[in-house]
């Protein structure tokens, strides 16, 4: 029995073959298995005589299913070894790269520009209570602008009891650098700010930067220059028409609007969006206008002293332009094919 035993294990040719074997003579029911149950039976002399063999067959089984298990597996691995070679010559598989939004990169853009100018950049926060985000805009609590801007409310208010919200704009950054910074100032405020609207031209959450100038002095020829400057500087173009509409704004007076148009003073179509909107290849871009008085004074400067202008741009409005783009909730899919089509991955 056992040098049989011995042969078939030397012959198992893989892990499930020893396996069988191994059950077969060392299992519950296997044949080594029966035999050491007969040693119960014997006369002690003859378990004398027997005990030694059964177990030494036992032994020289058990040992050899080890053994040749050992030599299978040494097999399986150099067998392994052989088949996956690594070829340290292939170029290492692509790994995909991160890259700058288009919004945070107009936004840096923006940023760089208006430095050049002598702009700071400040900011505020996106939860506002409604005296920053209106009243002290010059929007009080019944101002019919109020229902324009499809606010966000929180059920809470303040401890001053004002009523929380997400800011609609980012002009309450203006209040807020006026009472903390005092005069002179000249700030940029680039953030986001939320209305409950939604379709290819508004999504509930977009960008703004909002500019400020505080000095004596600063009247509106001021504004005009500094936004042509700085829309010129992004568009990369000398040939940008801006029209200019008179506006209302409870915050600014006078209040002016600010378009730019598709095309250059040829009428070649120089930016991007839809050139056949109403309003023949204008895309409105920009509110502004004089800080009102009643502002300057809210924010606890005298208007005697002090006057300037302000302005809100849309930054993804900006970007959109720039770059040809036609449906502004794109920019918040975060679908890399869009980002890949508008080269905005490396
Ligand atoms: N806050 C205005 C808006 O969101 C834009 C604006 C800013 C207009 C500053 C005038 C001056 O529409």
């Amino acid at each position: 029995l056992q040098d049989e035993a011995l042969t078939r294990i030397q012959q198992a040719d893989d892990a499930a073959a020893l396996e069988a074997l191994r059950i077969e003579y060392l299992g519950k029911q296997g044949s080594i298995s029966g035999l050491l149950k007969t040693l119960g039976k014997m006369s002690p002399e003859e378990r004398q005589a027997e005990g030694p063999k059964i177990q030494g067959a036992r032994g020289a089984v058990s040992d050899a299913l080890a053994s040749r298990k050992d030599t299978l597996d040494g097999a399986e691995l150099e067998r392994r070894l052989a088949a996956e070679t690594l070829d340290l010559t292939l170029p290492a598989p692509e790994t995909p790269k991160g890259s700058v939004h288009p919004v945070s990169q107009v936004m840096d853009e923006l940023a760089e520009i208006f430095a050049d100018l002598g702009f700071a950049v400040a900011t505020g926060p996106e939860i506002e209570d409604d005296w920053h985000n209106f009243t002290a805009l010059n929007m009080a609590e019944t101002h019919p602008a109020r229902a324009m801007h499809d606010t966000f409310y929180f059920p809470d208010v303040d401890a001053d009891g004002n009523r929380m919200l997400l800011r609609t704009h980012t002009s309450p950054v203006q209040i807020r650098t006026m009472m903390k910074e005092g005069a002179p100032l000249r700030i940029i405020a680039p953030g986001r700010v939320y209305r409950s609207d939604s379709d290819a031209t508004h999504t509930p959450m977009f960008h703004q930067v909002e500019g400020l100038v505080i000095d004596k002095d600063i009247h509106l020829g001021h504004l005009k220059w500094t936004l042509e400057t700085f829309l010129k500087a992004f568009f990369e173009r000398d040939d940008i028409v801006l029209r200019l509409r008179p506006s209302y704004f409870p915050f600014t007076e006078p209040s002016v609007e600010v378009d730019v148009g598709w095309q250059d003073v040829q009428g070649r179509r120089v930016l991007g969006g839809d050139g056949d909107a109403p309003g023949h290849g204008w895309m409105e871009l920009l509110g502004s206008g004089m800080v009102n008085a009643r502002v300057i004074e809210f924010a606890g400067l005298d208007p005697k002293e002090w006057q300037g202008f302000a302005f809100g741009v849309g930054v993804d409005r900006l970007a959109m332009l720039k770059y040809g783009m036609d449906d502004l909730r794109a920019f918040f899919d975060g679908d890399k094919r869009w980002l890949d089509h508008y080269g905005f991955s490396p």
